[in-house]
């Protein structure tokens, strides 16, 4: 039997817990073509939840396009493959999206050649950086082209929306301003790590999005979820798991979608058919992960300086929400002094070792945080 619980890819179907609330959230956001940032730590699970709303879309009347802008790095890029995905999401051939292309993107001057496997696909000509500009006004502009006169609804969702502060400069940005206030008929959903899209684009009074859209921040999955969600998927399996171990599980994991899909993963090979789950079995599965990551974090501990080190011993031992300021854990963890907490703050910040959460701060990492509790380090 195949493991139940899969963690890296996107997930759905038997592999997706619970989003009820998000999930409707999301629709109802698209049906009122809102403008949504859609942000959390990573691997919290968005392209999943964004993915399985596309889904819950009526076929019939909607067409939605999902931009992955992972493998863009320039304005040129964004552009070719934007208008990519909206030619692919309105046409089923190659053909079809050729002539799609001829009518909306006339500035790429589209093409379909075919590679050396034989596969036609659609190919544009970016030549000058002038044509760049008109490229990208065309292309922003497709989506309420399509919607206007009682065409289809729109909904375009752009995922790994920080990648465009890579691109050295902010045309996209602000053109994607005015799209956001001109575009009465698309949905537009933004959806990137906390700490890029909100601290250096939308929070920043400065930047062309400050306070464009509304702001979805996505928490973890809640234990009452993960509860039978995680004893369902052993039954099925004749192997057997209590209330209680499950919630030692999402107590380690914090509910992490990712890594409490990746602990439960290796818990349910090391548990035998008609076996049940026991605490020293949870114990042997923490130890194969961090043996295996014992490499990485040793390498990553040692670059850290005393008081960095001393901070993240302190994070990692007490539970969520510490005042990591206040002279008590200052003082229990020889800070010295809050400035001084305040300097490896900012340094492991920067390095994405922690993360912001509700006032306070978090090991990014759940496993390096399990691990920097497993021994005295110094
Ligand atoms: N609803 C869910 N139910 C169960 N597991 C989930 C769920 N959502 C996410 N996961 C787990 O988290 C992993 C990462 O999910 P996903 O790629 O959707 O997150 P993401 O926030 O888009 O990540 P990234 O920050 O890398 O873009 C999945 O492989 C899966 O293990
Ligand atoms: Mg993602």
């Amino acid at each position: 039997m195949k493991n139940p619980f899969e963690y890296g890819g996107v997930v759905g179907g038997g592999a997706f817990c619970n989003r009820e609330k998000e999930l409707k959230d999301l629709v109802r956001a698209m049906e009122n073509a809102e403008k949504l940032f859609v942000f959390s730590e990573r691997r919290y699970g968005k392209t999943s939840l964004v993915r399985a709303a596309l889904r819950k879309l009526p076929g019939n009347g909607y067409v939605s396009t999902y931009v992955d802008l992972w493998p863009t790095d320039s304005e040129a890029t964004f552009v070719t493959t934007v208008a990519r995905v909206i030619a692919e999401s309105l046409s089923s051939s190659v053909e079809k999206m050729l002539q799609t292309s001829k009518k909306f993107f006339g500035s790429l001057s589209p093409s379909v050649t075919v590679d050396q496997q034989g596969k036609a696909t659609l190919a544009f000509g970016l030549a000058k950086p002038a044509q760049v500009e008109a490229a990208l006004e065309e292309v922003l502009e497709t989506p309420a082209r399509i919607a206007a006169k009682g065409g289809p609804r729109v909904v375009v969702v752009f995922d790994e929306f920080q990648q465009i502060l890579e691109y050295g400069n902010d045309h996209v940005e602000r053109k994607l301003r005015s799209v956001i206030q001109n575009h009465q008929e698309v949905g537009y959903l933004f959806l990137g790590s906390r700490k890029h899209l909100i601290q250096k684009m939308v929070l920043d009074r400065k930047r062309p999005l400050y306070r464009a859209g509304g702001h979805y921040p996505l928490g973890p999955i809640a234990e009452e979820h993960w509860q039978p969600f995680i004893r369902q998927r052993f039954n099925d399996a004749e192997k057997r798991i209590d209330e209680p171990h499950i919630h030692e599980l999402c107590h380690m994991t914090q509910g992490h979608p990712f890594y409490t899909q990746h602990l439960c993963h290796l818990l349910w090979e090391l548990c035998e058919p008609n076996a049940e789950v026991s605490g020293k079995m949870i114990q042997a599965a923490v130890k194969v992960l961090l043996d295996r990551e014992s490499y990485a974090y040793t390498t990553q501990w040692e670059s850290l300086t005393l008081p960095q080190k001393r901070f993240l011993k302190g994070l990692a031992a007490e539970a969520a929400g510490v005042k990591v300021f206040a002279g008590e854990f200052v003082h229990r963890y020889g800070l010295v002094s809050a400035s001084n907490a305040q300097r490896a703050v900012q340094v492991l910040l920067a390095k994405d070792i922690i993360d912001q959460d509700n006032g306070s701060f978090l090991v990014t990492d759940r496993f390096f945080r399990l691990w920097i509790q497993s021994a005295q380090r110094a």
